[in-house]
């Protein structure tokens, strides 16, 4: 008899594009459990965001620019779960939390669509006990790019600010969060969104202004030169897609976020969430096996709050 038996290894399940496509690219497959190494943690996934980003990697955008170079590609940025093993050097982390995280890049093979996800410790923040985890997947992509986006206007200053995109997951954030930092905030969403986006502590409108009078735009619907269009000369544009950045025009400093995890400031915001201050919203929360229902839902556009993955379902 073999003394030494091999050792069942242990799988869980997992999304990952091979080619990309539609939503029938997702492939959930059975994959070994990973090991934390220095600084990381396991964490049991709860929730996971879905984003337009991960249809965007699901179909091929990222490949064309060769920002992915490797098959295959894991999915999603919004991580929240329950730390099950702790890598060594890891001590501000600890066994058994629900922490959540903003997973950054698209050229990996793992992400949060997965019952299991090695974090780096750093990146985790602890989400408050009465935030539920579906809620709390909303913040980490959505409220850092907003707050990341906020802060590369240089503060509000007794300015003038418009966020296109009000009504949407990076938009809403942004919205309470510039009002919180005291610029005055007018929101430019679609007509059925106006009490959404009163509530949220803008003006509301649904259409461009015609006149450039506003002294920063933050671009969240993506509208380019339509929406640099509303900003005064010598005013900011701040976009949400980098690829597409307008250029400068009438001296207006044009520059685009790229979202980047930062623990202590995710802190801040899940705790702005369990407050009150920012609102997070889920428009459904599905198991993880109907993943490529989810994005055939987020595909087809007009959500008002994002779908969360639950993997324990
Ligand atoms: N650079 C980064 O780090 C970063 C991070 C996160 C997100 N993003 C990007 O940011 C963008 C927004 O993401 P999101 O998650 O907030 O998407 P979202 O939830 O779909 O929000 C976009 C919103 O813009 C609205 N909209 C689009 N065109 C409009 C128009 N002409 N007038 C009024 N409203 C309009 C949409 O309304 P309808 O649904 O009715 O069309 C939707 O409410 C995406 O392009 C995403 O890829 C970038």
């Amino acid at each position: 008899m073999d003394k030494h038996p091999k050792r069942m290894e242990r799988t869980m399940r997992a999304a990952i594009v091979t080619t990309p496509g539609g939503p029938e690219a997702i492939d959930l497959v059975d994959l070994p459990d990973p090991v934390p190494g220095d600084g990381e943690v396991v964490v049991a996934i709860q929730a996971a965001g879905v984003n337009p980003v991960d249809a965007q990697t699901r179909s091929g955008v990222y490949h064309d620019l060769g920002w992915v170079t490797s098959t295959p590609v894991g999915l999603g940025w919004d991580a929240v779960g329950v730390v099950r093993a702790l890598g060594p050097g890891v001590t501000d982390v600890s066994l058994g939390q629900r922490v959540a995280t903003l997973v950054g890049g698209v050229d990996r093979a793992d992400g949060p669509y997965a019952e299991l996800m090695v974090l780096a410790a750093a990146d985790c923040a602890p989400v408050p006990e009465s935030l539920s985890s579906d809620l709390a997947a909303t913040v980490p992509l959505n409220a850092t790019t907003a707050h990341q986006a906020l802060a590369m206007l240089g503060g509000a200053r007794d300015r003038h600010l418009l966020v296109t995109g009000a009504a949407g997951a990076v938009g809403g954030y942004a919205v309470e969060l510039a009002a919180e930092q005291g610029f005055t905030v007018t929101g430019l969403a679609r007509a059925s969104d106006e009490e959404a986006v009163r509530r949220a502590g803008a003006t509301f409108t649904d259409a461009l202004p015609v006149e450039a009078t506003f002294d920063a735009v933050l671009d969240a619907a993506a509208l380019g030169d339509a929406a640099l269009s509303s900003v005064r000369d010598g005013g900011d544009y701040v976009g949400v897609v980098p690829p597409a950045l307008p250029d400068s025009v009438r001296g207006i400093r044009t520059q685009a976020v790229m979202a980047a995890p930062d623990g202590k400031l995710l802190s801040r915001l899940l705790e702005a969430a369990a407050s009150g201050v920012i609102t997070p919203r889920v428009h459904a929360t599905m198991p993880l096996s109907e993943v490529r229902e989810a994005h055939r839902m987020l595909d087809a556009g007009g959500l008002r709050g994002r779908i969360v993955l639950d993997p324990r379902r």
